[in-house]
């Protein structure tokens, strides 16, 4: 076994945390007090290559690993938890979901453009009536001649309204009892007719994200646009979503690390009693807590990346570090803002935005509740496997 990180690996985390705490964690307050999608991060992140660096060098990636790919969520969420959630849905659910699935035709039309940050990208699954339930949606994608004809409404779509380019999933079949095998995945590119767009979502957080429902009234995709074989888009969205949700156990360290860093400065420069708080144990053990449950989550999402990159199957692994590193941001911001008192509850001091952004974390890419089915479930198979 072997903890530490490669060379290739601590250069790219120290580059991407400096330019993270410079340039972006400046800008994150009045990007979120304006409700205002953060262009100007996402256009640094496209220049600086740290778009798609996990793709191959001919898409415009760095070939780089999982890991790498954590750790650079992971830091941007310290800075600002909205650009590192802009970051993973363009870069894992929507990039890789095309490189993955996507014929060599797709990924030379978008995965360069994707990369260079030219396209915005999003992944619309969820439905009014089909949140934790995705094999019951009921957009229906309807085969006429060389074209998809697609009718329907997502809800909840990150970067929605903003992104150029949309992977659908749609049901190919009218029987709804087919659940996951009628299902299908598609490339919809904005500005195509009948593609709208509801206004963003007033949310608890993550308010320069752009959350929006996304309308479907005939949308006629050619079947070129079509992502994989018809049925198998269930299984693309779980695969992808095994991707996503180790950004999203990076975006929850971030957002933890972010409330310790507060937390560790406040108790050092604030004092009672005659002395700085971290000397009173009530709130030193706070801070031992917080910072041995950090470091449970980091493990659990780094092991969870590796385990991706050496190509093993890691359903269970990566839902165990989504459900704790998600778990791990609500209940540590929620004592950073204690240990902040009065301060802490004003918008002034970073904790409060902090508190209701991890909250999501625990609900989007699967709430903990899914995490905790599929651990159940894979724990299952593998007790009936080990007794034959
Ligand atoms: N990889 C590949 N295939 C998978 C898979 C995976 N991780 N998980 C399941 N499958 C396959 C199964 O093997 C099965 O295939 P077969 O028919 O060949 O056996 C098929 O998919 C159906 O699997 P299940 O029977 O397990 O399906 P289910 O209906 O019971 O649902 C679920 C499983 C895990 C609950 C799933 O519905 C789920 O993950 N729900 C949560 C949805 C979710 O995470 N939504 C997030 C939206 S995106 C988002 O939030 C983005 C954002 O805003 C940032």
């Amino acid at each position: 076994m072997n903890f530490f990180l490669t060379e290739e690996q601590q250069v790219l985390q120290q580059a991407v945390r400096e330019f993270a705490r410079e340039e972006i964690a400046p800008r994150s307050a009045e990007y979120n007090r304006r409700h205002e999608f953060p262009w100007e991060n996402f256009r640094r992140l496209a220049e600086l290559g740290y778009l798609n660096m996990h793709l191959p060098e001919e898409y415009g990636g760095q070939g780089l690993d999982w890991v790498s790919y954590a750790i650079v969520i992971e830091e941007l969420a310290r800075a600002c938890a909205v650009t590192a959630v802009i970051y993973e849905v363009h870069c894992s659910l929507h990039s890789e979901a095309i490189y993955l699935f996507g014929t060599e035709e797709q990924r030379r039309r978008y995965l360069p453009r994707l990369s260079r940050g030219e396209l915005l990208g999003a992944y619309a699954l969820t439905e009014p009536q089909a949140g934790s339930d995705a094999a019951a949606i009921q957009t229906r994608a309807e085969r006429v001649g060389d074209e998809y004809v697609l009718n329907g409404q997502k809800i909840f779509i990150t970067n929605g309204g903003v992104a150029d380019v949309y992977i659908v999933f749609a049901r190919t079949h009218p029987d709804p009892s087919l659940r996951h095998k009628g299902i299908t995945a598609f490339i919809v590119e904005k500005g195509t007719p009948g593609l709208s767009f509801g206004p963003p979502e007033r949310k608890m957080g993550l308010h320069a994200s752009h959350t929006t429902a996304v309308y479907l009234e005939n949308v006629r995709v050619p079947v070129e646009n079509r992502l994989g074989p018809e049925g198998e888009g269930f299984k693309i969205a779980m695969a992808i979503l095994d991707r996503g949700r180790i950004g999203i156990a990076a975006q929850a360290v971030g957002i933890t690390q972010a409330a310790f860093d507060e937390a560790m400065k406040y108790a050092t420069e604030r004092h009672t009693f005659g002395k700085p708080i971290i000397e009173h144990q009530a709130i030193a053990f706070k801070l031992a807590d917080m910072a041995t449950e950090l470091e449970a989550a980091r493990l659990l999402t780094y092991r969870a990346a590796f385990l991706m990159d050496q190509g093993v199957p890691c359903t269970k692994e990566v839902a165990m570090a989504k459900l704790f590193a998600s778990e791990v941001a609500m209940r540590q911001t929620v004592e950073a803002v204690q240990i902040l008192g009065g301060y802490g509850y004003m918008e002034e001091y970073r904790v409060e935005r902090l508190m209701r952004e991890a909250k999501i974390t625990q609900i989007y890419e699967g709430t903990s509740e899914i995490q905790r089915l599929v651990i159940s479930r894979h724990l299952l198979k593998e007790l009936q496997a080990a007794r034959g």
